[in-house]
């Protein structure tokens, strides 16, 4: 008989066979309680987990004596306790590698829109305000030869950098928990302390995971070390950032503008003072939201889950240590 999954998320026709072919699938909308009650035996009986963005905490695993191997479309997994996967030997796959260049060009994509000011410039087109030869109340600041600082040189910061020394003639500076040498043989990214990283970007972009130690490590210290020129990008997850220091800091000019992908409760509510504030460029969480790598990386989910079903664990796994 076929290994049971459950899946959260709708996916491809052609990769939704390819699950069916593997194991029996039952599809269901959330994880939320009630449906997880509607479909208990389903839960009870699953081997498998696939989907993204919902919690997986204790209280869902108990519902699931028999899961094995939990599969995430995303290379984010702070939704997960992974203590408690841990504890039970249940295996956490994600997809750390094909939505790297989508991401990097949202990046990118946030870090031209700020300091252009192209969406800000379009809606007043768009308005018709565009009626003559247009003044200094239109003008953005140059992004080629600023220096661009990268928090967190993982594989996203490293495509970031490739992209700012190659396509922006940018110097390029980044902090991460250790050096990296490929950044700074192919980009001559340097590696400085946050507080001299800080101070020297005219860009910093933040690209880091959420964890313990993460969290809100961007705060009020961290904006008034900026310099008042400074643009900050954030495309890794909301609550790194202190958003109300964020938001502060905007408002009295410490910073000079923000470029954000991700906040810290998601959809960005719609009384928050980020949507009114002119010097904001809000995305909604579209970092690697692209057809070709959502296919991709549903694509890759499947394939892990695959794999982690059969005990093969080389690549994509969070947790190799509970196979063993
Ligand atoms: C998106 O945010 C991801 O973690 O893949
Ligand atoms: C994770 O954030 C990565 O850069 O791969």
């Amino acid at each position: 008989m076929k290994p049971s999954v459950i899946l959260y998320k709708a996916l491809p026709d052609d990769l939704l066979a390819r699950l069916e072919h593997h194991f029996t699938v039952t599809q269901v909308n959330d994880l939320s309680p009630e449906t997880v009650s509607q479909h208990e035996s389903a839960f009870a009986r699953a081997e498998g987990l696939l989907g993204s963005s919902e919690k997986v905490d204790s209280a869902l695993l108990e519902k699931m004596p028999k899961l094995r191997a939990t599969s995430t479309v995303s290379v984010g997994y702070d939704n997960f306790d992974v203590d408690a996967l841990n504890e039970r030997r249940i295996l956490l796959m994600h997809t750390p590698t094909v939505l790297t260049e989508t991401v990097a060009d949202t990046m990118m994509t946030l870090v031209l829109a700020t300091a252009r000011r192209a969406l800000d410039v379009a809606e007043r087109v768009k308005k018709g305000e565009w009626t003559g030869s247009i003044g200094p109340d239109w003008f953005g600041i140059d992004v080629h030869h600023k220096t661009l600082g990268i928090i967190g040189m993982g594989r996203i910061g490293l495509a970031l950098a490739q992209r700012a020394h190659f396509g922006f003639s940018m110097p390029v500076l980044y902090n991460a928990r250790r050096h990296h040498p490929e950044a700074e043989e192919r980009f001559n990214a340097r590696y400085c302390d946050i507080d001299t990283l800080l101070a020297e970007s005219d860009f910093v972009c933040v690209v880091l995971p959420l964890t313990d130690e993460t969290r809100h490590m961007i705060g009020k210290a961290q904006f008034e070390r900026m310099k008042n020129s400074a643009i900050f990008i954030n495309a890794g997850r909301g609550p790194v950032v202190d958003e109300q220091a964020l938001i502060a800091a905007l408002q009295s000019g410490e910073i000079y503008a923000a470029g954000l992908d991700v906040f810290e409760q998601e959809p960005l509510p719609t009384d928050s003072p980020l949507l009114t504030l002119p010097n904001v460029v809000a995305l909604p969480h579209i970092g690697s939201a692209t057809h070709e790598t959502r296919y991709n990386m549903a694509a890759c989910a499947v394939d892990n889950l695959i794999d982690a079903l059969n005990g093969k664990v080389e690549k994509n796994c969070v947790n190799p240590q509970v196979a063993s």
